[in-house]
């Protein structure tokens, strides 16, 4: 069993209501249970209407709660139906996914992912910024290249790193049920690691999560690269009892 510690991070999507404080309810006595098994952490993204009400019932030392999204603007402003970092940091959230391929396929650029993540890192909140190519990048031998241009663009070398966490996602591989092969998913992980610690002139190594397809099933396969440093779970993180096996899966 490894000894890093490991991030399992739900993405519930626009999935879930206040009952679904059920699902929470028991990943949290699971991450009690099992607090001496593992060092693992455990975060829960939620949607934005939920966060506060969870972040008020959930008492716990294991979970922490995040949210999908958010405005790029920092202060208030006429952006209807929007709603910005500091919002969502009051209502709880502790960490943000940023830069979701379903949200790059709704028009959001990396520059304008740039913005948010300023906006998100002056709140002091936690980034999951998602990279990773199309199906006809990859078929093209251009995932590396995508990769790059995901970091550069959407990056500056004075950004807090400690609060950035890469969660590479090939989008080819979101909601289909397939997953890269090992040896491919090696390579990217620790291109990923590399080439920004070169771009950014950096001697700490980035934190770099796989996302895509990943459950109770096939978790066993990435635990053999030890340089995953955790999963972004989307459809199975939105069934406690899969979440959790994924969990104990990975473990066993
Ligand atoms: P999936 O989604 O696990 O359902 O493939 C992952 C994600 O979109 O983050």
């Amino acid at each position: 069993m490894t000894n890093k510690l490991k991030y399992f991070i739900g993405n519930w999507k626009m999935f879930g209501d206040f009952g679904s404080f059920k699902i929470i309810n028991k990943v949290n006595k699971f991450s009690h249970e099992s607090k001496n098994l593992s060092k693992k952490k455990i975060i829960l993204c939620v949607p934005s209407t939920l966060i506060h009400f969870f972040n008020k019932k959930l008492k716990s030392k294991f979970i922490s709660l995040g949210v999908q999204n958010c405005h790029y603007h920092q202060g208030y402003g006429p952006f209807t139906g929007s709603i910005n970092a500091s919002m969502l940091k009051k209502a709880g959230a502790k960490y943000i996914i940023l830069g979701h391929s379903e949200n790059r396929a709704e028009g959001e650029t990396n520059n304008l992912i740039k913005k948010k993540i300023i906006s998100a890192l002056k709140q002091k909140l936690n980034i999951i910024y998602c990279i990773g190519e199309t199906l006809k990048e990859k078929n093209k031998g251009k995932t590396f290249s995508i990769l790059r241009e995901q970091m550069k663009s959407s990056l500056e070398k004075k950004f807090n790193i400690n609060k950035i966490i890469f969660a590479y996602e090939p989008v080819w591989s979101i909601g289909t049920n397939k997953i890269p092969k090992m040896d491919k998913l090696k390579k990217t992980i620790k291109f990923i690691k590399r080439d920004f610690k070169k771009n950014f002139k950096t001697k700490k190594t980035p934190k770099v999560l796989y996302g895509g397809s990943v459950n109770d099933k096939n978790i066993r396969l990435f635990s053999s690269i030890s340089q995953i440093d955790g999963f972004l779970i989307g459809g199975a993180s939105q069934s406690s009892k899969k979440f959790i096996d994924i969990i104990i899966n990975y473990y066993k």
